[in-house]
């Protein structure tokens, strides 16, 4: 497995609309891999999806949990339903050092396959439907600060730059 290099703004790659998964090989497998190791090595990171390493494939993982060892893999996945909406403190990974508050359904229903083909389905609610949506926003091209006015999303850009300056900085 190896950490794969997360994308930040204004990296083209993250608006990339991304491709369905056809093929269930080892090059999927070692995607999985390294995306998996990838948001583990990331501070806070709880989902992370396949453009921010730059693939065009329709691939997520998402781990809510508080200990971090309940890995989910969302492959062509799609929001099924969802209700009640409600706004939220967001952040991502491609976007380091800044956050927001956007309206998100604060429960889902979705249906994804799993790393070996197979369909399932599955219910999520609170921070797990706020991933789900976040990273399945990702693999259309979509970023949180997208639903931001230009303002808030001039604020956030700008929380990020000196973010960035400042772990260069460290080196
Ligand atoms: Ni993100």
């Amino acid at each position: 497995m190896t950490i794969r290099k997360i994308l930040t703004l204004p990296d083209p790659r993250l608006r990339v609309t991304t491709r369905k998964v056809t093929s269930f090989d080892s090059h999927l497998q070692t995607l999985i891999n390294d995306m998996l190791e990838t948001m583990y090595d990331a501070p806070h990171g709880v989902g992370l999806a396949a453009t921010q390493i730059g693939e065009d494939l329709h691939v997520a993982v998402i781990d809510v949990s508080a200990d971090r060892t309940e890995p989910l893999i969302l492959i062509n996945a799609e929001i099924l339903e969802q209700k009640n909406i409600v706004t939220l403190d967001e952040a991502c990974l491609s976007v380091p050092g800044g956050g927001a508050k956007v309206k998100r359904a604060d429960w889902v229903k979705f249906r994804s396959l799993d790393r070996e083909g197979k369909s399932y389905e599955q219910e999520a609610t609170g921070l797990f439907a706020e991933a789900v949506q976040h990273e399945l926003d990702h693999l259309d091209g979509r970023l949180y600060i997208d639903q931001l006015s230009k303002l808030k999303r001039d604020r956030v850009i700008k929380q990020m730059e000196k973010f960035l300056r400042l772990s260069q900085n460290q080196l």
